[in-house]
C-alpha cells in the first residue's frame, strides 16, 4: 500500500516538474495546450457571476421551474409558489467561445438592449480584477458585438527589438500591446505630439527616429530649444540645427519659403502633391524634430511678443501644409497646454498623431489626447515611472494603443547620425529646391 503511494506522489511530482519545466522553457505551447483551455473554461462557468458583479446584466422575464414551491430563486428576486412561474432573471450578455491571443485571450459579446460598447469601457478594470489579467481592451467591429481583449501579463514591461522598416519616412519605434511593431508613418499620419513629463521617454523616441531616418534619404532637422544639448551630438546627420527662438525662426522663415516653391513646382508639374511628381523631380522629404516645444512661446516680457507671434505662425503654416510639400513635423515636449496660447492650440489641432507617455497631471494627458476614449486618459496616467518608453499612442486609425518604444541610447543615435552623415544635404541645397532621386518602389 505504502509502495504504490510513493509510486503516486513520484508520478506526482514528476508530472508537476514536467509541467514546470513545459511552462518556464516553452511557454507559448504550454499556453495554448494548458494554460488557456483552463482559463477558457472558467470564463465561461464564471460569467453569469462576473457580468452581474459588473452590471452587465438586464432583466428579464422568463418562465422559471421549481420543484421545491416556496424555495427562494436562484436570482433572490422572487419567492416561488408554483411549479412555472414567470419570474425576472438576471441575463447575461451571450459570450462565443474565447480564442487565444499573443499575450492573453479574446472574446466576443452579443450587446444586451440598450447596451453600448461605452458601457463594457467603463467597467474594463473591474472585468480586468474579475479574471485577474492585467488590462482588458474593449472595441467593436459590428453593431451588437464587443470584443474583449484580454492580457494577462503587461508586454510592454520588456520590448525585444524588431528589424528596422525599409520603407521612406516609415520607422518602427517600439511594440505595440498587441505585439504588433509600433510604427510612425509620416506619410500616413504627417505631424506628431510627443508629450510626457521629464525622464518618461521623449527623447528616446526621438533617438529612435534619428536611428530610423538617418540611412533613409531624407532631410532631418532638429529645432533643440534645451539650448542644443540634446541634438547637437547628432549634427553630423542634420541638415539644419537651430538651439534658440531666433534660430528657430530664421530656419522657419526658410522653411516657410521652401513650400512656396515646392508649391510652385507642383503647380506647375499639375502635382497635387510632392509624391505625384516625377521621381527626378521629386524634393528631398524633410523631418523636422523639435524639443522643449513649449520653449518656443514661453514669454519672459512683451518685448517677446512679436517674435513668438512670427515663430508661432510661422510653425503652423509649415503644419497646414507641409504634408503635401514633403515637411513633416515631430515635436515633443513636456506640457503642451493651452495657456501657451492659441498658437499651440492651433498647432495641436493640426498634429493628428498623438503620444503621451506618462504625465504628472491629468491635465497634459488631456491636451495631448484630446477627446480620445477616456479609458485612454485613465490608462496616461497609470503609467509607472518604472517603464520610462511606455505611451499612449493615437493614430490615424482613431484607435488608442498603449506602446513602448525600443531602448535608444544617445551613443546608439550618435552613431547612427556619424554613420549616415554623407547622406545629409546641405540646408543651403535643401532651400534652393534641388531636386533628388527616389528610388521608385518607394512612391506610393
Ligand atoms: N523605451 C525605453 N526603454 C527603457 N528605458 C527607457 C526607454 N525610454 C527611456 N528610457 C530611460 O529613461 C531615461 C529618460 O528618458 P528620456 O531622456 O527619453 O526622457 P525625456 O522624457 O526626454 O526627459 P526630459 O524631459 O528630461 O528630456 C533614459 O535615460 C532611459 O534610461
Ligand atoms: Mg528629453
Amino acid at each position: 500500500m505504502s509502495d504504490q503511494l510513493y509510486t503516486m506522489l513520484a508520478v506526482l511530482a514528476a508530472l508537476a516538474a514536467g509541467l514546470w519545466a513545459w511552462r518556464r522553457f516553452h511557454y507559448p505551447s504550454f499556453w495554448l495546450v494548458i494554460g488557456f483551455p483552463i482559463i477558457a473554461i472558467t470564463i465561461r462557468a464564471t460569467w453569469r457571476k462576473v457580468a452581474l458583479g459588473c452590471g452587465l446584466t438586464k432583466k428579464r422575464q422568463r418562465f422559471w421551474f421549481t420543484t421545491v414551491p416556496g424555495l427562494v430563486a436562484s436570482t433572490g428576486v422572487v419567492r416561488v409558489r408554483r411549479k412555472w412561474q414567470r419570474i425576472a432573471v438576471d441575463t447575461k450578455p451571450f459570450m462565443w467561445l474565447p480564442l487565444p491571443a499573443r499575450h492573453g485571450w479574446r472574446v466576443t459579446l452579443h450587446t444586451l438592449e440598450g447596451q453600448i460598447p461605452a458601457d463594457y469601457a467603463e467597467v474594463a478594470e473591474r472585468l480586468a480584477h474579475s479574471w485577474g489579467v492585467h488590462a482588458v481592451r474593449v472595441s467593436s467591429d459590428k453593431p451588437g458585438r464587443v470584443r474583449l481583449a484580454a492580457t494577462v501579463h503587461d508586454p510592454l514591461v520588456k520590448v525585444d527589438e524588431l528589424p528596422p522598416s525599409t520603407e521612406l519616412l516609415k520607422v518602427t519605434v517600439g511594440r505595440l500591446e498587441t505585439g504588433t511593431p509600433w510604427v510612425i508613418d509620416f506619410r500616413t499620419v504627417p505631424h506628431w505630439l510627443n508629450a510626457g513629463a521629464t525622464q518618461s521617454g521623449k527623447s528616446n523616441l526621438a533617438n529612435a527616429l534619428i536611428v530610423g531616418l538617418a540611412p533613409q534619404p531624407v532631410a532631418l532637422i532638429g529645432f533643440d530649444l534645451k539650448g542644443g544639448v540634446e541634438f547637437t551630438p547628432y549634427a553630423p546627420r542634420l541638415s539644419a540645427l537651430a538651439t534658440s527662438r531666433a534660430e528657430c525662426g530664421g530656419l522657419l522663415e526658410d522653411l516657410v519659403a521652401l513650400m512656396t516653391d515646392r508649391m510652385g513646382v507642383c503647380r506647375m508639374a499639375g502635382a497635387r502633391n510632392i509624391w505625384q511628381l516625377p521621381p527626378t523631380m521629386r524634393p528631398v522629404p524633410i523631418v523636422v524634430l523639435v524639443d522643449e516645444l513649449a520653449e518656443l512661446y514661453l514669454m519672459a516680457d512683451k518685448s517677446e511678443k512679436d517674435e513668438i507671434a512670427k515663430t508661432s505662425t510661422a510653425l503652423l503654416r509649415v503644419a497646414q501644409l507641409g504634408r503635401a510639400f514633403g515637411i513633416y513635423l515631430f515635436c515633443c515636449g513636456q506640457r503642451i497646454g493651452s495657456d501657451l496660447g492659441p498658437g499651440v492650440t492651433a498647432l495641436r489641432a493640426q498634429c493628428s498623431g498623438r503620444i503621451c507617455h506618462r504625465v504628472n497631471d491629468p491635465e497634459t494627458a488631456t491636451m495631448t489626447l484630446g477627446d480620445l476614449d477616456p479609458a485612454a486618459l485613465d490608462s496616461a496616467r497609470t503609467i509607472a515611472a518604472e517603464t520610462p518608453g511606455v505611451a499612449i499612442v493615437a493614430g490615424q486609425d482613431g484607435q488608442w494603443y498603449r506602446a513602448r518604444s525600443f531602448y535608444v541610447t544617445e551613443q546608439t543615435a550618435e552613431r547612427a547620425a556619424r554613420t549616415y552623415a554623407h547622406l545629409a544635404p546641405p540646408w543651403s541645397e535643401v532651400v534652393t529646391a534641388q531636386p533628388i532621386e527616389t528610388p521608385d518602389q518607394q512612391t506610393a
